[in-house]
């Protein structure tokens, strides 16, 4: 299933080096923009981005902003969306096997490039691991009502 991508101006130019490096890899990718560098709202392409995945379009995304906070924090606002602000590849591993993150936040002023594909990378590879993190999953489901 295909991955959703999208940003702001500050983080799109880290967003075409993650899409080009999940396209070399063989993946699907759903491009919600930004599309340039002129300024745009970063709720605006979190909104676009969780509702491919609430919607089933695609089965995980990542949303980039200057620093990752914004963009996060709204979607994690969207019903369905356990989005992670990930810096470094141990909290990108840990996110899929503990907390089952179908989002991925990350700060184009922040984090360098080469960082940045490979904290996509250690989330790709690990696995969510159920059991008693399912358990708190379905908590953290419950707060939102
Ligand atoms: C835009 O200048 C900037 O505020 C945004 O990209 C992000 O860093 C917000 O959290």
């Amino acid at each position: 299933m295909a991955i959703v991508i999208g940003s702001d101006h500050g983080g799109f130019e880290l967003k075409e080096v993650l899409s080009a490096h999940l396209k070399a890899k063989g993946l699907e990718v759903v491009d919600v923009g930004c599309y340039d560098t002129n300024s745009v709202d970063y709720p605006d392409i979190a909104a676009k981005a969780c509702e491919k995945v609430t919607g089933g379009e695609c089965e995980w995304g990542i949303v980039v902003c200057g620093t990752g906070i914004g963009i996060s924090m709204a979607a994690n606002k969207v019903k369905g969306i356990r989005c992670a602000l990930v810096s470094n590849e141990y909290s990108a591993e840990m996110t899929k096997r503990h907390n089952n993150a179908n989002m991925l936040a990350l700060g184009g002023r922040v984090t360098g490039p080469d960082l940045a594909k490979n904290i996509v990378d250690a989330y790709i590879k690990a696995e969510f691991e159920g059991g008693r993190h399912q358990n708190r999953i379905d908590k953290i489901s419950a707060l939102e009502g």
